[in-house]
C-alpha cells in the first residue's frame, strides 16, 4: 500500500511562498515574465502569483512542458520538451519556475532553452531543493524549501500522476 506522511502543511507552505515572493520582487522588480514549468509547478504557480501580486508585482504568466520521469521514482536522465516554448519576453526578466529541483538536468535545460530564444536574464524558482542529489551544477534563485534525498507528493507534485490534488506536501511510504 502507498501511504503519504506530511512533511509540509497547508500553512507552512502559504507562509513560505509568501516570503519567497516578497524575495523575488526585491530582486527581480515587480516586470516580468513568469514561466511554469508543467506539470508539477501548476498548484505552486497559482499561488506564487497572487502572492506575487501581494508583494507589488505585475507578471506576465506563461507555461511549458517539460517530461523526465516515467512512472518510478526517479529520472530518466533525459529531459524532453513537450510542445512550444515561450519566446516573445518583451526584452522584461524571466522568472522560470520548477516544482523540484533534483538533479538540476529539468531545470538548467529550461534555462538553456530559454537563453536561446534571447531572453534577456533568466532566473530560476523552484518550491523544493534537494541539492545533494545534483548530477549537474546549477542552484535555483529562490528556493522554498531545502530537502533531504526523499521523495515528495502533494501540491501539484506526483508518484506515477497520483497525489498532485493533496493540499500538502508529503513523503510516500511504501508498505505491506
Ligand atoms: P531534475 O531534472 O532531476 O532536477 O528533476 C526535476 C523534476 O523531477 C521535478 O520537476 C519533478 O517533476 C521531478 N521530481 C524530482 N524529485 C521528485 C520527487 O521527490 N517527487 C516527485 N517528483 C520529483
Ligand atoms: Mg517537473
Amino acid at each position: 500500500m502507498t501511504k503519504v506522511r506530511r512533511l509540509f502543511g497547508e500553512d507552512e507552505v502559504a507562509a513560505r511562498v509568501e516570503a519567497l515572493a516578497g524575495e523575488i520582487v526585491g530582486n527581480i522588480g515587480p516586470d516580468f515574465t513568469m514561466i511554469g514549468v508543467l506539470k508539477g509547478a501548476f498548484v505552486f504557480m497559482a499561488d506564487l502569483v497572487r502572492a506575487l501580486d501581494r508583494a507589488g508585482a505585475a507578471p506576465r504568466i506563461e507555461l511549458m512542458r517539460l517530461s523526465s520521469y516515467g512512472r518510478g521514482m526517479t529520472t530518466s536522465g533525459e529531459v524532453r520538451l513537450i510542445g512550444n516554448t515561450p519566446d516573445d519576453f518583451e526584452g522584461k526578466p524571466v522568472l522560470l519556475v520548477d516544482d523540484i529541483v533534483d538533479t538540476g538536468l529539468s531545470l538548467s535545460y529550461g534555462r538553456d532553452l530559454l537563453t536561446g530564444r534571447n531572453a534577456r536574464k533568466v532566473w530560476t524558482c523552484a518550491l523544493l531543493d534537494k541539492p545533494s542529489r545534483r548530477k549537474v551544477e546549477i542552484a535555483a534563485d529562490f528556493v522554498g524549501f531545502e530537502i533531504e534525498d526523499v521523495f515528495v507528493v502533494g501540491y501539484g507534485i506526483d508518484y506515477a500522476e497520483r497525489f498532485r490534488h493533496l493540499p500538502y506536501i508529503g513523503l510516500v511510504e511504501e508498505s505491506g
